[in-house]
């Protein structure tokens, strides 16, 4: 197996792209990509400040490490969602990448700690709230990711979904025409009504390739899947897509980015209509609690604290939100099922 590039040995091949590369080449493949994802989609501009959300997994240090490579001011941002051993661990792994790019990337890690901070964790706030354990999750990240972005004055959030991701979500919200998330499924979404900038960087490269790319490039990542995630319906769309790759190379790339090209829009929402959790369409108004933008008088994210039992810390202010425009759908809501 010989690298496409140089003809030295490849330690990888892609069959998508028909490509095997060396080490030094696979890493310019991946910046490349990252680049192109930027730039196709619009997704940032060199003096952007970034703030990463990095959960100390494969992905999100494989991007926070490819935009600081490309130049970019990016920090970090990890939250401790109180999952036993398995936050305490992955913690670990975000703090480690911080110290070591610290200095000469200038890259620092904002924490926060939902037990320590907000006085509840995923497991006990998903039980009081009766949702799913990576519903509570994600409620919590999407809120707390917005907060901080804005809080720290970031010009754009970026998570670490990668193809596989955004493939799983896809053909999740396919299989039961969910169109009103459908309509919001893109790489960006843009900043709007006290909602930060959001982007995904990773959506050219699969799972496969960010772990390879962290091997090569001696990022310590952690490997182990959330204990909470198991029998989590991504998984078993991730392994159907997985099959389908296998006999098929290029199909889940051809599904998902042939869906941006020839479908999203179709589902575009309509003005006025739908919001992030789809419990209450109506409004985007200031939550009275915490002053994030919310359809209900108090958002759902102050909902689950407080039914949790927990509150939010005592230094924080309610975050006064100028909403450009009242009503409409809440750009932010992660499509899933
Ligand atoms: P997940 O929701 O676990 O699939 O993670 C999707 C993305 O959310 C990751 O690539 C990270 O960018 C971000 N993320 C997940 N968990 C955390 C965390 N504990 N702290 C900060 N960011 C996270
Ligand atoms: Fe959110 Fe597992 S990381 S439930
Ligand atoms: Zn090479
Ligand atoms: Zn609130």
């Amino acid at each position: 197996m010989k690298c496409r590039v140089c003809r030295g040995p490849a330690v990888i091949d892609l069959p998508r792209h028909n490509a095997n590369f060396c080490p030094e080449h696979f890493t310019r493949f991946c910046r490349d990509q990252v680049e192109r994802a930027i730039s196709d989609f619009d997704m940032m501009q060199p003096e952007d400040r970034i703030l990463v959300a990095v959960s100390g997994g494969k992905d999100s240090l494989a991007v926070w490490d490819l935009l600081l490579g490309l130049g970019y001011a990016a920090d970090g941002l990890y939250i401790g969602l109180g999952i036993g051993d398995y936050s305490d661990t992955s913690g670990g792994y975000a703090r480690r990448f911080a110290q070591q790019h610290a200095e000469p990337r200038g890259a620092k890690l904002i924490e926060i700690d939902l037990v320590d901070d907000y006085g509840y964790d995923i497991p006990g706030g998903a039980r009081a709230a009766r949702r799913t354990p990576c519903s509570a999750c994600g409620l919590s990240k999407r809120h707390l990711f917005d907060r901080a972005a804005l809080d720290g004055g970031y010009d754009v959030l970026v998570t670490g979904h990668n193809l596989d991701d955004e493939a799983a979500v896809l053909f999740g919200n396919v299989l039961r025409w969910q169109t009103d998330y459908l309509g919001r499924q893109r790489p960006v979404l843009p900043a709007r009504d006290g909602f930060p900038r959001k982007v995904k960087p990773l959506v050219r490269l699969s799972e496969r390739e960010t772990a390879a790319y962290c091997i090569v490039s001696g990022i310590d990542y952690l490997v182990d899947e959330c204990p909470m995630s198991a029998g989590n319906k991504h998984l078993g769309y991730k392994e159907a897509l997985n099959e389908i790759e296998v006999r098929s190379p290029g199909s889940k790339a051809d599904f998902y980015f042939s869906f941006l090209r020839r479908a999203v829009d179709r589902f575009a929402p309509e003005p006025g209509t739908g919001d992030a959790d789809r419990a209450d369409p109506g409004v985007l108004a200031p939550c009275a609690r915490c002053g994030s933008p919310t359809s209900t008088e108090v958002c759902a994210f102050c909902r689950l604290v407080e039914r949790a039992g927990g509150s939010p810390p005592d230094d924080t202010p309610a975050r006064p939100v100028t909403l450009g425009r009242r009503g409409g759908p809440d750009p932010t809501g992660t499509p899933s099922p």
